[in-house]
């Protein structure tokens, strides 16, 4: 299938790369916004056709998908123009900054009749994927409890600084939380869907609105069960912890490295299934958005190959306005009560 990349700053070159590693995936084109970064592209992926802007990229009849990495505000834009190019696409998340803006994109998505597919590839983690065929096979018993908790480094700023400008980024919590929610959503969706959410944040002085430093979310779901979603960008480092309770057993799993997209972390995962006494250890391969990303073009190009979805736009929604509802609630200092 031949591919297309629009956006390549810091993310869109490891997207190329593991375009080009997937076997079934011929990258034909790329798209910056700068010359600067097109001439990048060019010296990186010399077969490539690089063009400055997207609309060329999406003009060629040869190209039948392509990966969206661009800022967040431009999602809406550019993912819309691609679904009414014909294209398939992978959008990167956060799905968009408004939820009206992701009502538009799926709008566009129907109207077009392709594949569209949310960027939330810890699904395809092999660490935090399988967290999801655990809690559903009952090992755990009922769940009770979640916690996720992000230790890490400041946001890096992205071309333009447009991390740092609120209007552009939408908010702090769609950069990173989105994906939390994400996968909570999706390792509980047996349980339904939560419906209150209440959030605690502060931020450094002389931060933008949507630009919280610390955040403390808590998801309710009308069963009882809750999760925790903790967050610091006033950390060092990346350390990502993930602990699971049931009323029977639980599952521990942390990654560590010195930064996000290291080639060489540190992981572990433990689980204590029902019945037993003693946490044992489950061995994972490999773990790190870098890969990630690799299982994610394996699997896009075999759901497109095959009409199926991987993370359905309704969704990549669903996290954005649980984003929205929990940045509310902070500021407004009250439980929200979601309609998902
Ligand atoms: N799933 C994940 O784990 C993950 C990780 C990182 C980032 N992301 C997401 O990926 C997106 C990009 O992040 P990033 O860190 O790569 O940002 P970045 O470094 O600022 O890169 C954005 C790129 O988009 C390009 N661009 C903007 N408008 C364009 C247009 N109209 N046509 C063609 N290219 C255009 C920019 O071009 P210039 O360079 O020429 O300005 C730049 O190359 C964000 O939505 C972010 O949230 C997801």
């Amino acid at each position: 299938m031949k591919f297309g990349l629009i956006g390549y700053g810091l993310w869109g070159p490891h997207h190329a790369n593991a375009l080009v590693k997937t076997p079934g995936i011929d990258l034909v084109a790329i798209a910056a916004a700068s010359e600067n970064s097109a001439q990048r592209a060019r010296k990186d992926h010399p077969n490539c056709a690089v063009s400055v802007g997207y609309r060329d990229l999406l003009a060629r009849g040869d190209v039948q998908a392509v990966v969206i990495v661009t800022q967040n505000h431009t999602h809406r834009e550019i993912a819309c123009a691609a679904l009414e190019a014909g294209k398939d696409v992978l959008l990167e998340k956060p799905m968009s900054t408004t939820v009206a803006d992701c009502d538009a994109i799926i709008a566009a998505w129907r109207k077009s009749g392709r594949m569209l597919t949310i960027g939330h590839e810890f699904r395809l983690s092999e660490q935090w994927g399988r967290i999801k065929g655990i809690v559903e096979s009952g090992t755990l018993g009922e769940p009770m409890h979640a916690l996720v908790s992000l230790f890490r480094f400041p946001y890096r700023q992205g071309s333009g600084g447009w991390r740092y400008a609120p209007e552009r980024v939408g908010s702090w919590i769609l950069e990173e939380p989105v994906h939390f929610f994400d996968q909570l959503l999706w390792y509980f969706e047996k349980w339904g869907l939560p419906d209150r959410v209440r959030s605690f944040a502060n931020a450094k002085p002389g931060r933008g609105p949507g630009m919280l430093d610390n955040l403390t979310t808590v998801l309710r779901w009308p069963s009882g069960l809750y999760a925790t979603v903790n967050q610091t960008l006033a950390g060092f480092e990346h350390h990502h912890v993930m602990e699971i309770v049931g009323r029977e057993g639980s599952i521990r799993s942390w990654w560590s490295g010195a930064m996000d997209r290291t080639l060489h972390p540190t992981f572990e995962f433990k689980i204590q299934k029902k019945g037993e006494t003693q946490a044992s250890l489950v061995k994972i391969e490999r773990s790190g958005e870098l890969f990630e990303l690799e299982d994610q073009a394996r699997r896009v190009l075999e759901a497109f190959t095959k009409r199926q979805t991987v993370v359905s736009p309704e969704e990549g929604r669903r996290a954005v306005a649980i984003c929205l509802a929990a940045e509310r609630s902070a500021v407004e200092d009250r439980e929200i009560e979601l309609k998902l």
